[in-house]
């Protein structure tokens, strides 16, 4: 099934994350959108999650918030929906279950009249709140922009925190396009990856150095 509003193939840069995201996210399953915006993302979530699921939508603007319910409920998928108007850096507030999935897109309510952004220090801080609660192999998913002012800054520092992740609990892939210059926008999944039995547990004594 085709969920894709607006599919323009790679040049979206939502296609790929959001088909993986298809993919992951069952019915059934609680996930979390950190920036509704004008509710796309939270559309979407909705209809991945099923009758069963749950969304919890977050934004700072009451704009977005209206919007976002507005568009639920002409699609009918108000009621797998909780509004927040909050800011991310609350999710460990708020959600108290395990996530399948938590979607992040950067920048500025598009058409909004004003220019409140994502910022650098709340993006990393909401990022690690969405860590601590995703069930394994679930995805926190960013879309981030680069071309206003305050978006390489909140890259580079989002960047920087992600590099730092240890490769045994996380997956972290980036979707960069390296034919549109460095302000292009670009895609980051992070895995929480499934944990594997210690192969080495420091109780076993190595048969090879075994001296009785
Ligand atoms: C690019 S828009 C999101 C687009 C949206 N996902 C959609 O599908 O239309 C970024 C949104 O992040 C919101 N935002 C900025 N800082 C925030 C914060 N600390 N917590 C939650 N939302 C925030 C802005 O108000 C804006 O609506």
């Amino acid at each position: 099934m085709n969920r894709l509003p607006d599919h323009r193939g790679l040049q979206d840069t939502q296609t790929i994350l959001k088909m993986y995201l298809e993919q992951v996210i069952r019915e059934g399953d609680i996930v979390i959108d950190a920036t509704a915006g004008r509710g796309r993302d939270t559309l979407f979530l909705a209809r991945c999650v099923g009758v069963t699921g749950k969304v919890f939508a977050f934004d700072i603007q009451e704009e977005a918030i209206l919007a976002t319910r507005e568009l639920l409920e002409n699609f009918g998928l108000a009621d797998r929906v909780e509004l927040l108007h909050k800011s991310h850096t609350s999710i460990a507030d708020h959600v108290h279950d395990r996530v399948k999935a938590v979607v992040f897109n950067l920048g500025y309510l598009p058409g909004g009249g004003n220019r409140i952004i994502t910022q650098a220090a709340t993006t990393v801080e909401a990022v690690q709140q969405g860590l601590t609660l995703l069930e394994e192999k679930g995805i926190i998913a960013l879309t981030v922009y680069r071309g206003h002012e305050g978006g390489q800054d909140e890259s580079q520092k989002l960047t920087s925190f992600l590099s730092g992740l240890s490769k045994k609990d996380f997956s972290v892939v980036q979707g960069i396009y390296l034919n549109q210059g460095e302000l292009s926008p670009y895609w980051i999944m992070i895995q929480k990856n499934r944990r594997t039995i210690d192969e080495n547990p420091p109780s076993e004594k190595d048969p090879g150095t075994d001296s009785e």
